[in-house]
């Protein structure tokens, strides 16, 4: 009995070298980095620097999400893009390597929380700025984002319409859909949401904490593609916006090489000019990412969601 416990312990330190993967995070780089590490695949650039820098850079570089780091030409910083989770990091050992994923690029993780952020209660029934198509949600908890310095990297932006926030206001953790702006504000909660969040406490204020998840907004999963109006056929305006995509946010959109543009606070890409159903239009998210989508395959959204 007693050799099987000492065999299970050497066991157990083998299997934590090899597996275990032991995260640090650098909270003034807003990144997790480690040592004996690597990502596969997915490189942006390559560039030669200690191994100190190479998360920082990772951090300050548009589209760069995670970095691997290793002894190579004296110092060699894999810069890397696309979707990232810490468990998609394998084990390299006693070679040198450092790996790490910036934070708010990590769905694994969702976005960093931001505390103390006035919220209040918004008692309206409505589709909101956001105009969300109706459809069948997983999240019907709506809120009107502000942009008050508190919600940080949460300020409203129309990225930020459809995806699914975790909030705290002292009854523990809530997901609600951002589906209207409030600016000058913090976090507007509609009737729904308020009561759940507070418990029911009489319309005031409140203080909560908030956070960006990679959850989707509808029941169905993968991406989905919707024309704003009823239009869906109208040759010289396009209007039509991604969502359901796992907590990846929408920066920027191109039809046949034309830039798409926010008419209104919402997430859709208005095109003028022409182009037809079997044209693509590109999504690009904020990690460098993007996705491709025929017009043929983006449903009608004229019909709105009502919030309340
Ligand atoms: C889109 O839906 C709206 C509302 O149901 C409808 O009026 C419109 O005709 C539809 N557009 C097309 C092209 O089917």
């Amino acid at each position: 009995m007693k050799n099987k416990l000492i065999s299970l312990n050497i066991l157990f330190s083998i299997l934590k070298q090899v597996v275990l993967i032991e995260w640090n995070y650098d909270l003034q780089n807003k990144l997790f980095w480690a040592f004996d590490c690597d990502f596969d695949g997915n490189d942006m650039t390559n560039v030669r620097m200690n191994g100190e820098t190479c998360g920082p850079t990772c951090s300050r570089t548009t589209g760069c999400t995670h970095f691997a780091w290793s002894k190579y030409q004296d110092g060699t910083c894999w810069m890397k893009y696309g979707v990232i989770s810490k468990t998609n990091a394998k084990t390299i050992q006693g070679r040198g390597f450092v790996c790490g994923t910036v934070e708010i690029n990590d769905p694994g993780n969702g976005g960093p929380s931001q505390n103390n952020v006035l919220a209040t209660r918004h008692g309206a029934t409505e589709m909101g700025a956001c105009e969300l198509p109706r459809s069948d949600y997983a999240v019907n908890l709506p809120v009107a984002l502000g942009n008050i310095d508190s919600l940080g990297y949460l300020k409203f932006d129309g990225k930020y319409c459809g995806q699914i926030l975790r909030i705290d206001c002292g009854n523990g953790d809530l997901d609600i859909i951002v589906t209207n702006s409030n600016l000058g504000g913090g976090l507007d909660l509609y009737g729904s949401t308020w009561d759940l969040a507070t418990n029911s406490k009489p319309p005031g204020e409140t203080r909560c904490s908030v956070k960006l998840t990679n959850r989707n907004m509808l029941k169905s999963s993968g991406y989905e593609c919707f024309h704003s109006t009823g239009e869906t056929n109208n040759l010289y305006y396009r209007n039509i916006g991604l969502f359901n995509t796992n907590g990846k946010l929408v920066v920027g959109a191109k039809f046949k090489g034309a830039d798409g543009a926010h008419r209104g606070n919402n997430g859709y890409w208005a095109f003028d000019g022409y182009g037809t159903e079997n044209d693509q239009v590109v999504f690009y998210f904020q990690d460098g990412s993007n996705h491709a989508v025929f017009l043929r395959d983006c449903k009608n959204g004229s019909n709105k969601q009502i919030w309340s």
